[in-house]
């Protein structure tokens, strides 16, 4: 599949680099072209460019930049997002004196013929760099939130082709209980809390 990426950092060179080595055409565009050049170089992508370039190039756009600069990269590269899967991975955390908080919920609803999807919010970077993530013989579940069943077939190929087991959470309106899940989690994680065994089997009840 052709993936543009909007960002160069953390998420872009880790869920990037796990494409590149599931086959697929991979673009980092960013508003840095050294950054954009380097990441591209440093995980073996396609090619590399400015986030308009990867915008257009991608038949799935991912955007891995901070939260608050979502609805501004979106808005910048909008004309070229007709007809792409775009996914959101970002997670609109701020630390407060109550622990992390959201923000506010940033995927955005509203960009004109392109098909939104909220998903690969919930694990550490480090994580999309294992090859694959298998964790007691089981898969990694990727949940994922979209409306548009095109889009949930594209998101399936992207998560089943880096070895995880898709699960689709509903649409978009659900979106915001993946970004408070994220921060229930890493606020545990930080307290040194282990969430994943605050969810037994269902055949442990
Ligand atoms: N890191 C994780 O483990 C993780 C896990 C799950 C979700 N996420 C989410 O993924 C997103 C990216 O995280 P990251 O760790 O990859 O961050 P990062 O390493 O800091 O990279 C952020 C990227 O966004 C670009 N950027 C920042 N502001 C921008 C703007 N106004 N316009 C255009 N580009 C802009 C940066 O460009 P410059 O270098 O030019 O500033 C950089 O390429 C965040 O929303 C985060 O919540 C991260």
């Amino acid at each position: 599949m052709r993936i543009g990426i909007l960002g160069t950092g953390n998420m872009a060179a880790a869920l990037g680099g796990a494409w590149v080595d599931a086959a697929h055409e991979v673009v980092i565009g960013g508003r840095d072209p050294a950054k954009a050049a380097a990441t591209a170089a440093r995980i073996g992508a396609a090619g590399h460019g400015t986030l308009a370039d990867a915008a257009g190039f991608g038949e799935a756009v991912l955007v891995a930049v901070p939260a608050g600069a979502v609805a501004e990269v979106i808005a910048d590269v909008a004309g070229q997002l007709a007809g792409r899967t775009v996914i959101d991975c970002t997670n609109p955390l701020q630390p407060t004196a109550d622990g992390l908080m959201l923000a506010t919920t940033s995927i955005t609803r509203s960009v004109p013929g392109a098909h939104l999807v909220k998903a690969f919010n919930l694990c550490h970077e480090s994580i999309w760099r294992q090859r694959w993530p298998v964790y007691e013989g089981q898969r990694l579940v990727v949940p994922f939130c979209a409306d548009d069943a095109g889009a949930v077939a594209v998101v399936d190929a992207l998560v089943t082709s880096i070895g995880c087991a898709p699960a689709h959470c509903g649409g978009l309106v659900r979106a915001g209980y993946l970004e408070a899940t994220a921060a229930l989690a890493i606020g545990m994680w930080f307290a040194g809390a282990e969430p994943r065994w605050a969810f037994p089997a269902p055949a442990e009840a």
